[in-house]
Formats: C-alpha cells, sequence, structure tokens
C-alpha cells in the first residue's frame, strides 16, 4: 500500500498529493516550516494524516534546537508547537498530535534535552503506527454495516493517503472487501482541490476494488436510481453532540442520503472527537484562497475580477449521521453521551 508520509534519516518524507494521480513525487522536509508549509500546501491533507505530519514536524524541529539548557529548549520547543497548530484549523487531530508532543517533552524533560529529543522522534513515529492500526480496528468495525456486492459513496479522500495508511471511510470498505465482500465505490470529485477524482479513484485502483468517479452534483442523481445502499466519509472534527465537520459538500451528500434513505455514516478514530466543541457550528471552518475556485491547473477558469468564495469543510448536523464507525466500536444516536462514554 502507498506510504502517505514517513520518517526517514530524521527527515519528514510525504507523498506530494498535489501532483497525483499524473505523478509519484516525493517531498523531504529537512525542518519544521517546510512541514508547515506543506500542510497549509495540502501536499500532505487528510485528518490523520495532518496530525502525524504535524508531530513528525514538532519532531523533526525539536532536533534542529541547538542548545543543550533545558528552558531555552523549551521555550523554542513550545514556540515550533505554537506554529505548528495553525497550519489549518479545521481538522482537531493537528492540536491533538501537537499536545501529545508536548506532554512528551513534560513527562521526559528532567532527562535532558538529548533524551526529549529521542523521545518526540520515538513519539511521533508511534503515532503514525497507531494510525494505522486503529483504522484496521475501525474497518473491522464498520465492514459489519456492508452487505455483499453493497454500492458505497463517498466524499473527499477518507483513505490510505489521507492517514497514516490503510484510512477511515475507505478502510472501512477496504475491510469489507478483505472479508470477501463485493463492494463498489462512487467517488465524488470533490472540487476544488479533486480529492475524489485525484486520490480517492487512484488509491482504489491500485488496490484493485471497482470505482466510479462522479461529478459532485451527480451525488442525488445516483441515489434517485437507487444506485447507492450507504455512504461512508470521513471527520475533521466532530463535536460533542455528534455534528460533523468534513470537506465541503458533505453535508449536501448527507441531507440526499436522508431524503433517498440512504444511510450515512462517518469513520473516525476517537482523536477527532472533540468534546470541549459542543456543536458544529462552534468549529472553526478554513477559508481557503479564491484562486482555488477560480482557477484551475494555474489556469483562471472564471471571468476576470469575480469574486469566489471557498470554505473548505462544512459541518453536517449529527441528525443526519447513522452512525460514527470509531476504534472503540460502532456510535449509534443518541450521540452526546455515548461519545463521552468513549473517554471515559
Ligand atoms: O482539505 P482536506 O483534503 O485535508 O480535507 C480532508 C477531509 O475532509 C477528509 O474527509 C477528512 O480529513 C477525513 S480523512 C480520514
Amino acid at each position: 500500500m502507498v506510504k502517505t508520509i514517513v520518517w526517514k534519516d530524521n527527515q519528514v518524507v510525504m507523498i506530494d498529493q498535489r501532483k497525483l494521480p499524473m505523478r509519484e513525487r516525493y517531498v523531504v522536509c529537512k525542518d519544521y516550516r517546510s512541514v508547515i508549509r506543506a500542510i497549509k500546501g495540502l501536499i500532505i491533507r487528510g485528518a490523520p494524516a495532518i496530525g502525524v505530519a504535524a508531530a513528525m514536524g514538532v519532531a523533526v524541529g525539536a532536533l534542529k534546537i541547538r542548545t543543550s539548557n533545558l528552558d531555552q529548549f523549551r521555550a523554542k520547543l513550545d514556540a515550533i508547537c505554537r506554529d505548528m497548530v495553525t497550519a489549518r484549523p479545521t481538522a482537531v487531530n493537528l492540536a491533538w498530535a501537537v499536545e501529545r508532543m508536548k506532554q512528551v517533552a513534560d513527562q521526559t524533560s528532567h532527562r535532558g534535552v538529548k533524551e526529549v529529543k529521542s523521545r518526540l522522534v520515538e513519539e511521533a513515529r508511534k503515532i503514525l503506527e497507531e494510525d494505522i492500526a486503529i483504522n484496521r480496528t475501525m474497518g473491522r468495525h464498520g465492514q459489519r454495516l456492508l452487505k455483499d456486492g453493497s454500492r458505497v459513496l463517498t466524499h473527499c479522500n477518507a483513505g490510505a493517503l489521507a492517514t497514516g495508511g490503510y484510512g477511515t471511510a475507505l478502510g472501512v470498505v477496504r475491510a469489507a472487501v478483505e472479508a470477501g465482500k463485493r463492494i463498489e465505490v462512487f467517488a465524488d470529485e470533490t472540487r476544488p482541490f479533486l480529492q475524489g477524482a485525484r486520490l480517492t479513484a487512484w488509491e482504489l485502483k491500485k488496490s484493485g476494488i471497482p470505482v466510479t468517479v462522479i461529478t459532485d452534483n451527480s451525488a442525488g442523481y445516483f441515489m434517485q436510481h437507487g444506485k447507492v445502499d450507504a455512504v461512508i466519509v470521513g471527520a475533521d472534527r466532530i463535536a460533542a453532540n455528534g455534528d460533523v465537520a468534513n470537506k465541503i459538500g458533505t453535508y449536501m451528500v448527507a441531507v440526499l442520503a436522508r431524503t433517498h434513505s440512504v444511510p450515512f455514516y462517518v469513520a473516525a478514530p476517537v482523536s477527532t472527537i472533540d468534546l470541549s466543541v459542543k456543536e458544529g457550528q462552534d468549529i472553526p471552518i478554513e477559508q481557503r484562497d479564491q484562486t482555488e475556485v477560480t482557477h484551475f491547473q494555474g489556469r483562471r477558469i472564471a471571468p476576470q475580477g469575480v469574486v469566489a468564495g471557498n470554505p473548505a469543510f462544512d459541518v453536517t448536523p449529527h441528525r443526519y449521521v447513522s452512525a460514527i464507525i470509531t476504534e472503540k466500536g460502532v456510535i449509534t444516536p443518541p450521540f452526546k453521551s455515548r461519545l463521552k462514554r468513549l473517554f471515559l
């Protein structure tokens, strides 16, 4: 399976997701600033993958700090963590991973700078390995929701490329296929970055799982014609009440799914659940550059001077969500009490 991100020779190596599927090119980040640039520029994207990248970014940043004075080291490390958290605002996995790295630094500081550095590297690698294992467990739980012959619609890319490996929504599909079920996927192309057409289609094709790319505005057509048995998407942040922030357009798909009595599932690790946010309207939504909409592959497609809106995510109210698939099991409504129980 494709390696989304790896730690190699004290550097962070990631596949360049802007170039896929045309070119399989890897980007090497030698310092934490280049990791931040990679996250902002969507070289790496997808909530869990961003979390892994942020952790590795903190580790690579820590290795570059040239002092053996613990206080000075901590001041610099904390500044790196603060910068890292601002890379993208919606996916909570980023802040979650950075917080985990800070805790490791807190717990090992008494052993000196050298030891903190080596523990940070270890932790970043552990976050990557854990993420892959979590996705596999999530897949095992979630695949029970799919029947042999199910046709699954997904939005954006919540696959191996959006995670440490295997995937969340696509992990459920993979697990169903591994369990011997025949599964077909409809991949919304997902304007404007085309995560569905470029990334989901690429990785499913590579894995031999039948995939049909559809335009975002044809999801209703396929549901209306009885071609979709389930929707499975990932999440960037899930509020305490079960509202789900995910790639722009997810809300539209959820409303359509409800209208056509198609179950709408969200697959996400527990680290994507943010109990500090009560409801979806409190989740910060990233607004990206207009040129992602007005231009295509560097060429203008909208008239000169026209303004474009480009929210990167939307919030699906929990009433549209049939179940949330996590590594701790499949959670059905009422979400508020059941999500809280996951943290006890
Ligand atoms: O802007 P992106 O590509 O980072 O958005 C990604 C998504 O919205 C994914 O669906 C989400 O992060 C879940 S990935 C397992």
